[in-house]
């Protein structure tokens, strides 16, 4: 296991540059995490990646980050979210409105952001400018979610419909396992980009309708969730609305945000 003042050199840089909180205990999780990077480097253990990663920060720091945070997501992750954007997409086409923006600032592996591209597209077609901005950290993330390809079992439980309208089967060499490509035009409807949610001000101009922000903030320490629940108030436009993670929670934070339902925030 990592030694403690090892284990802290690592927990420090992933506070300092990315806000997130590696506590005590997570000694053995982090080591088998940057096992990859040791062996792709050929470097000889753990103390030689420290030094590193003080050494080569600019061209490291981004895979040490992508390897240590956890990238675990589902199409309809959460569905009463994607319920309640429905409504609130029905609301927008009623009232006439001409342009609706959606950001989804920890977008992961693609399937949080294509869940938001089919929920909005079913209910306001192609019938006004709408459209997503999805960001994570991860430049690997982002390369596979900007691909748009899945595993047959990624899109196990997606209603059939939905399937059958929003995917076709990505064409499959010999001996490769079947993948679905999300369907243009449909995919680009998203842009994907870099963003450090530990850093604000974030480089995005607002007035944003609806912005998704979830299962990250779990890993950041408070100021860094003060940061982003600021950055997020600021960038929503009044009436807009904040979608945290089920297991989140905003308490304690500086905020206007007003609480709709649990992990649902609403801006006055
Ligand atoms: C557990 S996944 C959640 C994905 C998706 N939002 C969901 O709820 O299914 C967390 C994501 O946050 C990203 N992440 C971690 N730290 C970040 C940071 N400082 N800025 C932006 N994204 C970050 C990770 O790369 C990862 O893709």
């Amino acid at each position: 296991m990592l030694a403690p003042e090892l284990f802290r050199r690592f927990s420090d840089l992933a506070h300092s540059r990315a806000g997130i909180a590696l506590k005590e205990g997570k000694e053995t999780l982090v080591e088998s995490r940057i096992a990859k990077r040791i062996s792709a480097l050929g470097l000889a253990d753990a103390a030689a990646y420290a030094d590193y990663l003080d050494s080569h920060d600019g061209e490291e720091i981004v895979q040490f980050l992508d390897v240590i945070s956890t990238n675990f997501t589902s199409f309809f992750r959460e569905p009463d979210h994607f319920e309640r954007l429905s409504e609130e997409a029905a609301r927008w086409r009623a009232e006439g409105r001409e342009r609706v923006r959606v950001w989804c600032a920890a977008s992961s592996t693609g399937e949080e952001p294509y869940t938001l591209v089919m929920t909005l597209h079913e209910v306001l077609g192609d019938s006004l400018d709408w459209k997503l901005l999805a960001t994570d950290i991860s430049t690997r993330v982002l390369d596979a979610a900007r691909r748009g390809r899945f595993a047959e079992d990624r899109l196990r439980g997606l209603d059939p419909a939905l399937r059958q309208r929003y995917f076709t089967a990505a064409p499959q060499g010999p001996g490769e396992t079947p993948e679905w490509q999300f369907r243009s035009p449909h995919r680009e409807r998203a842009s994907f980009g870099r963003l450090n949610l530990a850093k604000p001000p974030f480089p995005l101009s607002g007035p944003l309708d609806a912005i998704f922000c979830r299962n990250v903030m779990i890993y950041f320490d408070a100021e860094t969730r003060q940061g982003v629940v600021s950055e997020a108030e600021r960038l929503l436009r009044p009436g807009g609305l904040l979608f945290i993670g089920h297991a989140e929670t905003l308490n304690g934070l500086r905020t206007g945000l007003v609480l709709e339902r649990p992990s649902v925030f609403r801006r006055r």
